[in-house]
């Protein structure tokens, strides 16, 4: 080997180390001058550019879907290996869209986190649009659709309850309403990455309207799903909504509650008679009015499951309802 090739070689090398360091190194995050983009293995690194949306995603459902006491609880502390498909996933795209996701062992604090919904097959980072800056994002609208949540959340069919519905017609989709738009630091508009939905009162409560009102001698309790765009309550069989009713007399006392209407999705071993409430469907229950009666008391319960007394922590009170019979 003539001393030129010999130091070519040896350039060659060292280049070659160094281009192969800058890819593995990837605490870094940015692409350090490489064109090469960037290699990145936690949500964390995301951090360092998209603060908001790191910040908005941290402590939401989707961050603690490992460590949610509520999961640990049903999963046996996960030694059921079944649930940590979807509750700590690996990318998506590693087994494609609406397919079952691949367990991840690593970092438990980050969930369903960055990586899961926004790195492709290459482990490039995708989003709506693309771009040559910082993470060099590839853009794949697929990817960002329906189908990337319809992966994990078709489960209990919230996906084909969607598409049944007059929203997927409209073109109104799972972001619309779980991801509404915000405007960020820099003036540019981005989405909020909150996902609020049954443990937020404000999101359950604009799911439905309580109407309550007198036809003749019955009492007329109605419940119509006006802002869920999939049934009403949606997913985990343990969620359950609740009617009830009592009357007071004119000496004031009130009758005991009356549990007139539950509207869920049973588990396997019940019968299986889905009660659930449809977009844009109505439900009526009626009830007679008591002769003595002077007023009626209405209210309508969200139950994060189905044991849940009124005084738990996991029942909301949606709407209060007063009727004047006299
Ligand atoms: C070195 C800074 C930097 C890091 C680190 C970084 N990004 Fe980016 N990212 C950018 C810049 C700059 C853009 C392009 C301009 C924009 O859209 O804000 C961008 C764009 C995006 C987009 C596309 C936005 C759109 O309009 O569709 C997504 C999605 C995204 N980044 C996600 C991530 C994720 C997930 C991570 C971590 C795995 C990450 N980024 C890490 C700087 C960074
Ligand atoms: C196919 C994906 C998938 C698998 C597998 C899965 N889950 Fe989930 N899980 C979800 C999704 C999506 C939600 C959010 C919907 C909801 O909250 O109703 C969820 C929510 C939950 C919740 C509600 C959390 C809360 O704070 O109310 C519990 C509890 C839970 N899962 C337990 C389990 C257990 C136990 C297993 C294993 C037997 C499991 N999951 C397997 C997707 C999955
Ligand atoms: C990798 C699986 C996965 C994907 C993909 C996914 N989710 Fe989730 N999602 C979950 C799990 C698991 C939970 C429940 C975690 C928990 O409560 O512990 C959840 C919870 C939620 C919740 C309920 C929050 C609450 O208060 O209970 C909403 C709303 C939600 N996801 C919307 C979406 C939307 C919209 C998309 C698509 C952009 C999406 N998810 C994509 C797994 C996923
Ligand atoms: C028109 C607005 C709207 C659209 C469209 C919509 N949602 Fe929701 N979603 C809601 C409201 C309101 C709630 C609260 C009531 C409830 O839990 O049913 C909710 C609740 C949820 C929950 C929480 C359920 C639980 O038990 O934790 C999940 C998960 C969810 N939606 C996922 C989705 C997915 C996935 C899509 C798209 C296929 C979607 N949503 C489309 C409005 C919407
Ligand atoms: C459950 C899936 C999911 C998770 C988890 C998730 N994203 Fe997103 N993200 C999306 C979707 C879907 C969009 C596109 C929304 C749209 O435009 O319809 C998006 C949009 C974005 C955008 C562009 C809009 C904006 O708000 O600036 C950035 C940047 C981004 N994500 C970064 C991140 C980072 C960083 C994390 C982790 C902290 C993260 N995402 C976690 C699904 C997810």
């Amino acid at each position: 080997m003539s001393p030129v090739v010999r130091v070519v070689l040896a350039i060659a090398i060292v280049s070659g180390v160094a281009a192969f360091v800058r890819s593995m190194s990837s605490d870094s995050g940015a692409a350090s001058g490489s064109t090469e983009p960037p290699r990145f293995t936690s949500s964390k690194q995301c951090a360092e550019c998209h603060r908001e949306v790191f910040d908005e995603w941290q402590g939401s459902h989707h961050q603690i879907a490992y460590e949610n006491p509520e999961v640990r609880k049903l999963s046996d502390d996960f030694r059921n290996k079944e649930c940590q498909a979807c509750h700590l996933p690996r990318p998506i795209s590693q087994t494609g869209l609406l397919n079952r996701t691949l367990p991840r062992v690593t970092r438990p604090d980050e969930g369903v986190d960055c990586l899961a919904c926004h790195l492709d097959v290459n482990g490039r980072v995708v989003g709506r649009n693309a771009s040559d800056l910082g993470c060099a994002p590839v853009a794949d609208a697929e990817h960002m659709g329906v189908n990337l949540c319809g992966t994990c959340h078709n489960q209990h069919e919230t996906t084909d309850q969607w598409r049944a519905s007059r929203y997927a017609k409209e073109g109104i989709t799972c972001n619309d309403c779980h991801m509404p738009k915000v405007t960020r630091a820099d003036g540019s508009i981005g989405r909020r990455h909150v996902y609020e939905g049954c443990h937020d009162e404000e999101t359950l409560r604009s799911a439905a309207t309580f109407e309550v009102t007198r036809e003749g001698g019955e009492l007329v309790l109605a419940v119509t799903n006006t802002g869920a765009g999939h049934n009403f309550p949606t997913e985990e069989r343990h969620r359950a909504v609740d009617i009830l009713v009592r009357f007071v007399d004119e000496a004031g006392t009130p009758t005991e509650w009356e549990h007139l209407y539950r509207f869920r999705q049973p588990y396997r071993d019940e019968p299986q008679i889905n009660t659930q409430l449809p977009a844009d469907a109505r439900h009526e229950s009626r009830v007679d009015v008591p002769d003595d009666a002077v007023r009626a008391e209405a209210r309508l319960w969200y139950r994060l499951n189905p044991y849940a007394t009124d005084d738990d922590p996991a029942s909301t009170l949606l709407f209060e309802r007063e009727v004047e019979l006299r």
